[in-house]
């Protein structure tokens, strides 16, 4: 028999994961009533700290309400061209549809033979697709929900050839690039890095620490691949440059970086090639932010890369070459169910290297593909939490970790959430080492009211995407997601109609109150459909999943078959026939016995 084929898809079978790797592997789909009542004691604060907690988030809200401006890009747009809002927003979508055409090229062909034509659909999709943000710009940019209005959902085309007839096919094409360009400066600090830090360092931005994301996220092919890696490096040269030397790594710019974008195929069926190609991709980079004495951070994307991106991270981490270097850090997700295992996992490790590095905790950015992927693939369970409060407890927990083991780690806060945020300061007590994180375009009025000696005097670091329109989509989708959803805070803030005691609710009670802890109208995937059960999948993303599946197709592979025909119950004899293996066609898996015609007869 042939040799048994590699096990390509898994990390080496004779180094298992160490226990606490293991430990977050166990929480990957486990069960969320259980895994949320071992948070709450930890997120739990006492009848006092939590009434402080709560008058300290209302008033942060009241004064956001009281000092919220427009945010300007809109109403200049709208002035400038003199568009109604409904207008403007259509314009906004048609813009942001546009980033949907690939090349320039056609982007331009598009806006000049097809503005008037009434051929968008056919290019963009049915009038539905096309505004399905459009509330949410309307939201953000206005600060009202205002629509594009019926006639435009109606019929696109003729709305647009009405505008062109009133306004001039000029106007109307200028407006769109227009509306691009206000997109993106909305979400993106720059095109360039040299860009971006020359606005990072005009006055709104001094008061401010920054981290630079250079746009650019899954990337397919390795030149992609390798132009991503240019920009990083680039951008670690020029931010290391720029640097005021005064400054400590901690508050000293950085860069943060998504390892999807450094590998064509960063994917877990292909872990073993991803980490032997990627440790010395990003233990590169992290020497190079080194040598440039700033820190780089690697941020979480998908669930089903987390534990790949652990396994670089640690094996990274651990190298010697970075000795004396403090800045090296990881992003953790907390409405992942496996998000407390990892903050242990990290401060353990941080013990044995000795040497500290940064968390930066988010609440992730990825939930509503999550919970699709996880039906789709008929899991067991979700990777997340399907209770927003309950990514906001399980913030709570991981931040009580992360701020009782301040001498093993720099922690940074990345929210946008009031209540979180007086939260966190509640439980930072007298020790004030910490750092806040908003991103670039959300939460400035928040953050007027923390940064700054006359406020709360604690320090804000605004990540800031650098790039171009082509590799914004991605990036601006997930803000959409995020400005757009009803239970998002930074929505909520803005509608006035919403009471500041709901806006402001302490999670652990909300939880607490909760019956059914997971969300009730988000069933598991077996139960998506009410009239069959739903077909199950293995989590291919998982090894403590894959291992034994390995390792049960090892057995059947040593196996070796033999079948013959049977009559009556009788086994008989025919001509032995070797079979082979479709998918590796000199591997002998058995011998089939055919039957012959007097068999037959
Ligand atoms: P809140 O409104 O309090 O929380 C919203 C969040 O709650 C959602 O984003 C989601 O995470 C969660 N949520 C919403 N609905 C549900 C539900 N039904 N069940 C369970 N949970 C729910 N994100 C990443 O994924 N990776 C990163 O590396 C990353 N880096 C960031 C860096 C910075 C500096 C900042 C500010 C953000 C970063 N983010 C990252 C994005 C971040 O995850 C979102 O901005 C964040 O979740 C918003 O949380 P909030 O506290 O501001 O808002
Ligand atoms: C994102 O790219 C900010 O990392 C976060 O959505």
């Amino acid at each position: 028999m042939a040799a048994l084929p590699q096990r390509p898809f898994i990390f080496d079978s004779s180094s298992p994961l160490s226990p606490a790797r293991t430990e977050i592997n166990t929480h990957y789909l486990s069960d969320e009533t259980e895994v949320i009542n071992k948070l709450i004691p930890l997120a739990k604060l006492d009848a006092a700290a939590s009434a402080r907690v709560q008058k300290h988030a209302a008033e942060l809200v009241a004064n956001v309400r009281k000092n919220r401006g427009r945010s300007g890009g809109l109403d200049a747009f709208l002035k400038e061209y003199d568009l109604s809002s409904q207008e403007g927003i259509v314009l906004m979508c048609l813009a942001e549809a546009l980033l949907r055409v690939p090349d320039a090229e056609t982007q331009d062909k598009l806006i000049r033979d097809k503005l008037a034509s009434g051929d968008w659909r056919g290019h963009l999709g049915g009038s539905q697709s096309l505004f399905v943000n459009a509330s949410t710009w309307g939201l953000m940019l206005t600060g009202q929900i205002v629509g594009p209005g019926e006639s435009a959902v109606k019929d696109v085309g003729r709305f647009l050839r009405d505008l062109v007839s009133r306004a001039g096919e000029p106007v109307v094409r200028t407006a769109l690039r227009q509306a691009m360009r206000i997109m993106g400066h909305q979400f993106v600090m720059g095109r360039t890095i040299e860009e971006a830090m020359k606005r990072a360092s005009k006055k709104d931005g001094k008061i401010y620490r920054h981290t630079y994301d250079m746009l650019g996220e899954t990337a397919l092919t390795r030149a992609d691949a390798e132009r991503y890696y240019a920009s990083y490096a680039n951008a670690i040269d020029a931010v290391g440059a720029a640097r005021d030397p005064s400054q400590s790594i901690f508050s000293a710019p950085s860069i943060s970086v998504k390892l999807t974008a450094l590998h064509p195929r960063f994917e877990f069926a292909n872990a073993a090639q991803v980490v032997d190609e990627m440790t010395p991709i990003l233990l590169s980079l992290a020497q190079r932010a080194r040598e440039n004495n700033i820190a780089l951070t690697v941020d979480t994307e998908e669930a089903e890369v987390l534990d790949l991106t652990l396994e670089l991270v640690e094996r990274v981490y651990r190298s010697k070459s970075l000795d004396g270097w403090e800045g090296f850090g990881l992003a953790m997700q907390t409405y992942q169910k496996r998000a407390l295992p990892q903050v242990e996992w990290l401060l353990q490790l941080a013990r044995e290297v000795g040497r500290r590095m940064t968390i930066r905790l988010v609440k992730g950015a990825y939930w509503d593909a999550e919970i699709k992927h996880a039906q789709e693939r008929g899991l067991e369970g979700y990777p997340l939490f399907t209770r927003k409060a309950s990514s906001d407890v399980s913030f709570l927990a991981c931040a009580r970790r992360v701020l009782d083991n301040r001498d093993l780690v720099y922690a940074q806060f990345a929210t946008h959430n009031a209540h979180t945020l007086a939260s966190v300061i509640e439980m930072a007590g007298d020790n004030h080492e910490l750092e806040f994180q908003r991103l670039h375009g959300m939460g400035e009025e928040l953050y007027a009211e923390v940064v700054g000696e006359d406020k709360l005097h604690y320090p804000c670091r605004v990540y800031a995407p650098v790039g171009i329109h082509e590799d914004l989509l991605p990036y601006l989708v997930r803000r959409l997601l995020e400005n757009g959803s009803n239970t998002s805070f930074v929505n909520r803030i803005v509608d006035e109609a919403a009471p500041i005691d709901d806006i402001v609710a302490d999670p652990v009670a909300a939880i607490e109150a909760e019956k059914h802890k997971p969300h009730p109208q988000i069933p598991l995937p077996v139960n998506l459909f009410a009239d069959r059960v739903n077909s199950r999948g293995l989590n291919l993303h998982d090894s403590s999943e894959l291992l034994p599946l390995a390792e049960a197709m090892d057995t059947a592979m040593r196996k070796e078959w033999h079948f013959t025909p049977v009559i009556n119950g009788e086994k008989l004899s025919g001509r032995e026939v070797p079979s082979i293996d479709p998918s590796d066609t000199r591997r002998v898996v058995g011998v089939v016995e055919q039957a012959d015609e007097s068999i037959v007869d």
